[in-house]
């Protein structure tokens, strides 16, 4: 039997390694409800891989694709759902999300997500560029967009899995 404690869906934003596929999927487990990832779902959509798109395609085509996906998802009930970093970059996915869900913020000091992030081939944004220095510079241009967006913000520095998913149930 499934208890319904939350009748929206709640949305994972934050920038890359701020651990939103790993909580989603701990929060599905202890909220008992489904957890999607945009990502996740954008390349079986596309057969490829999000690397693959931003190479070939260029990155306004993936987030065309990321734009399409959210309209998409944001219909869903009683769902987590874990977007990719760049979904705040559009203010239209925000206004999707919101309107059936409650935004969680993750973040977490830059050189922790160096360290979470440094070995990952799959992050276009960084590549060539993988440094503390560039993590910070892009995480102080999108400041303002996570924030705005945020209903809740949660620090996931130096805290485990399970901390990090009783304070967002605390706080939601
Ligand atoms: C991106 C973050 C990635 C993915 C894409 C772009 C970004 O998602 O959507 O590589 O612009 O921050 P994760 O945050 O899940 O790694």
């Amino acid at each position: 039997q499934s208890i319904r404690l939350f009748p929206y869906n709640i949305i994972l934003i934050g920038f890359m390694g701020t651990g939103k596929s790993a909580i989603g999927d701990r929060l599905s487990q202890l909220l008992r409800m489904e957890c999607i990832d945009t990502d996740v779902l954008i390349e079986r959509q596309m057969k490829t891989s999000i690397a693959k798109m931003f190479e070939e395609h260029g990155e306004k085509y993936f987030r065309e694709a990321e734009k399409d996906m959210v309209k998409r998802v944001s219909y869903r009930k009683n769902t987590i759902i874990s977007c990719g970093g760049g979904v705040v970059l559009h203010p239209d996915n925000v206004k999707q999300l919101k309107d059936n869900g409650k935004i969680v913020l993750l973040s977490a000091h830059p050189e922790i997500i160096y360290e979470r992030v440094k070995e990952d081939q799959n992050l276009p944004v960084l590549k060539g560029n993988m440094s503390i220095e560039f993590i910070q510079k892009k995480m102080e241009e999108r400041k303002d967009k996570y924030e705005s967006a945020a209903d809740i913000i949660v620090d996931t520095s130096n805290k485990d899995k399970e901390e990090i998913c009783q304070e967002i149930v605390y706080k939601l």
